[in-house]
């Protein structure tokens, strides 16, 4: 099979050596740090680890195609602040994105990054000490043969270890590939520069009618730069998937999904008003109800998601224990949340325009004012003054809503 050696590799290559994606300026790490899914570290513990992860032992993370580095920043800082013994490994096809990737660490003093400028493909080969955990997101799809790339990441993930994947979802692209096949017919064998320059002005005179001008899901082309404006419509090459398709990616390398975030999305259930339509989803597997959601709701652009080996058997997502710490997300203030939530039956969520209501669960607002990310459930529990069964049954609905909005997840206690 081929090894990076085609003309549409080289053009992926080129593309990325002159605009690195996505574009990021160094000085920014000075103020603010990256976060998000997949592979902040809470997260990753709680889908693949059972929450049982202990960060300050030695923790092995590989980052495939890793780009301009946000996900290599952010996993290498979150684990260089639980002590010496996490390491990330970067690896990705461009030197230039290489390079924004190291200032990046440069400015914030990190020291725990390995960096290689290959092609994933060559992984099986590299020598390389098993990863406990693997971010490949927004980079398999543009591979000539997708399968093999998710080999080449499954043959140097531990047997016990996960990933965190994004590949691009069809529905919410809608349009997209239109102009794609558009613009290769009219610039696809000249520059990039050429190509930027039709490009933008054919997009600029699309008609009303166009499916990329009807989508107002998707808007890098309209942000200003050339790098986004190239990757969503002039990519030598890129795919997309529909939920099944996924699956029967992830059998191709004896994978099997964890959980798609933010689970929300994935259940049908949202998109669905009518009582007798409502009961037709009972009886459908997760997966089922993920696929369904998807053409319901038409709007998903990536899927985001964890996996994990076949082989490894028992579920890997962290289950209510007296012991178990609940974290609410960063961006999420506990008092603030608990006042928005206080005396409200339900809470409007917009899904890219549609408004779902959720029904608020019994006690929320007093259980997520007493989360602080330290306390562990047993303590909130006494706090509450509730037997731990009476406890469970309240916190459980809570646990399910909140978490369903991929803003708490647990955390085994010390
Ligand atoms: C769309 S960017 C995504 C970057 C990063 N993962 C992120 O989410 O911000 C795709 C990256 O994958 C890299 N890439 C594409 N094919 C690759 C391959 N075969 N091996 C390693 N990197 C590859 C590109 O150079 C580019 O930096």
């Amino acid at each position: 099979m081929s090894k990076g050696r085609t003309r549409r590799d080289k053009a992926v290559k080129q593309q990325y050596e002159q605009l690195p994606y996505p574009p990021r300026d160094p000085e920014e790490e000075r103020t603010r740090l990256i976060t998000g899914s997949p592979s902040q570290l809470v997260e990753v513990n709680h889908y693949l680890f059972n929450g049982a992860r202990d960060f300050s032992k030695p923790f092995r993370a590989l980052v495939a195609g890793g780009g301009t580095g946000d996900a290599v920043i952010m996993l290498a800082q979150q684990l260089a602040d639980y002590g010496p013994h996490g390491t990330v490994t970067y690896i990705d096809l461009s030197s230039a994105s290489r390079a924004v990737v190291e200032k990046r660490a440069e400015v914030r003093g990190l020291d725990n990054i390995e960096y290689h400028t290959a092609s994933l493909l060559d992984l099986p080969e590299m020598g390389l000490e098993p990863f406990d955990y693997i971010d490949c997101c927004g980079v398999l799809h543009h591979l000539e043969h997708p399968e093999e790339g998710l080999a080449a990441l499954t043959s140097v993930l531990k047997e016990g270890g996960g990933m965190g994947l994004m590949l691009y979802a069809t529905l919410g692209r809608t349009g997209v590939y239109h102009v794609q096949r558009a613009l290769k017919a009219l610039v696809g064998d000249q520059d990039l520069t050429e190509q930027l320059s039709i490009g933008k002005k054919l997009v600029a005179g699309l008609p009303k009618t166009n499916w990329l001008v009807r989508n107002p899901f998707v808007g890098d082309h309209k942000m200003g730069a050339d790098a986004a404006f190239f990757d969503l419509l002039l990519h030598p090459r890129d795919r997309s998937y529909l939920v099944p398709e996924i699956e029967e990616f992830l059998t191709s390398a004896d994978l099997e999904p964890v959980a798609f975030i933010e689970p929300l999305k994935y259940d049908p259930a949202n998109f669905i008003k009518d009582k007798d339509v409502l009961k037709r989803i009972k009886t459908l597997t997760t997966m089922q109800k993920a696929a369904l959601a998807e053409n319901l709701s038409g709007s998903l652009k990536t899927h985001i998601f964890y996996v994990k080996k076949r082989s490894a058997g028992a579920s890997t997502i962290a289950t209510i224990a007296p012991s178990m710490v609940p974290v609410l997300a960063d961006r999420v203030p506990p008092k603030v949340f608990a006042q928005t939530l206080k005396s409200k039956k339900e809470f409007a969520i917009s899904f890219d325009g549609e408004e779902v209501l959720l029904p608020v669960p019994l006690k929320a607002d007093q259980i997520v004012a007493m989360i602080d990310g330290e306390k562990t459930l047993a303590q909130i529990q006494q706090e509450m003054s509730l037997p731990w069964d009476q406890f469970r049954s309240v916190f459980a609905p809570c646990f399910k809503f909140l978490s369903s909005l991929n803003i708490l997840w647990l955390r085994q206690g010390s």
